[in-house]
């Protein structure tokens, strides 16, 4: 165990070491560390970007700037249920756009982010291949199709009571 520099004193679990030990000396090793960390925590943490910055060598800003640039990072750690928007082209004729504005209105939070209650995340993402069923979303594994804004409702509420 390791205490990183800056931070409260919170623990380096011995994953996050394996990973920056992995990825140390690898040219471009920070993009594949980001990665394994985001696989393994769901989200990329203030600690494990101040840990790896360290032991990588790599400036905290540039850290920062690939973990905005790519959307598969994310800061903040999902919610229970990630809802995953579909707004590829046969999903967005539909009316995706709308389908994600009332999650978003009724959940009170926006892209990339998470409810407070740490029930809720949403993210728009593109083809879930059910252009079949479009407009598509996915809750966690789930697929729902034909969406509309009924139907964004009755499922936080579904979603709600689990
Ligand atoms: S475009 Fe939405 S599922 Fe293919």
């Amino acid at each position: 165990m390791n205490h990183c520099e800056g931070c409260n004193g919170c623990k380096i679990d011995e994953k996050l070491e394996k990973i920056a030990k992995k990825y140390k000396n690898v040219e471009g090793g920070i993009i594949s560390a980001l990665h394994e960390v985001q696989d393994t925590y769901g989200y990329i943490s203030s600690t494990a970007q101040k840990y790896l910055s360290k032991e990588l060598n790599v400036p905290m800003s540039e850290i920062y700037g690939i973990i905005t640039f790519y959307s598969r990072f994310s800061l903040v750690p999902k919610g229970k249920y990630n809802i995953q928007v579909c707004m590829g082209t046969a999903c967005y004729v539909k009316g995706s756009e709308k389908v994600l504005n009332r999650f978003k209105e009724k959940l009170g939070i926006k892209e990339g982010e998470t409810t407070s209650d740490g029930k809720f995340s949403i993210e728009s993402v593109r083809c879930i291949g059910a252009c079949g069923l479009a407009p598509a979303i996915v809750i966690n594994e789930e697929v729902y199709g034909k969406m509309d804004e009924k139907k964004v409702d009755e499922l936080i509420e579904k979603y709600s009571k689990m």
